[in-house]
């Protein structure tokens, strides 16, 4: 077992997509199972830490010891985010979905046959990444954001730590056809203001052990 080198440390991990209803039986999500997340929840509990996970819909069950708050859309996500605030380390590995339908109909949309149906209007989700790394005084000292692309990675994720005022980045090429999103393994990359990282191809449950490694290196006194 790993030593207990997080004890006394709270930190919020978030994972799995989020769904945006359109009407009271449709919604829009995305193919994130939840896996990498909950896999950093657990390797962060198991060196001690006080793990809260904000969770949108999984098929997965809370690793031993992890404070599981369930969420569904990207606006209850970053309530139930700042709610478990203060933290010492955000870990926002979620696939929050980038749009909610803009209104959300009370009754189920009816299809009529023979007629095109109406475009869906969209509105923007807030960044939690972004807000949670905005300078404050509940800003953890550590916040570590995803970046899942499928071109131009590093790139991409160098703008993102940028942008979103992050501390570091997990960036993973999500390219069609690789298998990553909503498989067992995962390719990494770590950017810190102090540079890159690549890590071989690993499980997710060894990705999330480096992470968590590297995590109590950063608060190691
Ligand atoms: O902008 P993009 O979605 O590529 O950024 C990915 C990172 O930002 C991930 O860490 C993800 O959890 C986070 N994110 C977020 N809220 C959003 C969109 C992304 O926290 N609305």
């Amino acid at each position: 077992a790993p030593k207990r080198s997080l004890a006394g440390r709270h930190a919020l991990v978030t994972a799995g997509p989020t769904h945006e209803p359109i009407d009271p039986v449709r919604y829009i999500a995305n193919r994130s199972s939840g896996r990498q997340g909950y896999a950093i929840a657990a390797a962060l509990a198991a060196r001690g830490a006080r793990v809260t996970l904000v969770s949108g819909p999984t098929a997965l069950t809370a690793p031993p010891g992890v404070d599981r708050i369930d969420v569904e859309t990207a606006r209850e996500m970053l309530a139930a985010c700042e709610a478990a605030l203060p933290a010492d380390i955000a870990v926002l590995t979620a696939a929050v979905a980038d749009w909610r339908a803009a209104h959300e109909a009370g009754r189920k949309l009816k299809k009529r046959p023979g007629e095109t149906p109406e475009p869906l209007p969209l509105a923007l989700n807030p960044d939690i990444l972004a807000h949670l790394s905005a300078p404050g005084p509940n800003r953890p000292a550590l916040v570590v954001g995803f970046a899942a692309e499928t071109d131009d990675l590093l790139r991409n994720a160098a703008a993102k730590l940028d942008r979103k005022g992050c501390d570091w980045i997990v960036a993973n090429d999500v390219a069609d056809g690789n298998g990553i999103m909503g498989g067992d393994h995962n390719e990494v990359h770590l950017l810190t203001r102090d540079g890159t990282e690549t890590w071989p191809r690993l499980p997710k449950n060894d990705v999330a052990n480096c992470l968590a490694d590297r995590i109590a290196a950063r608060f190691a006194p």
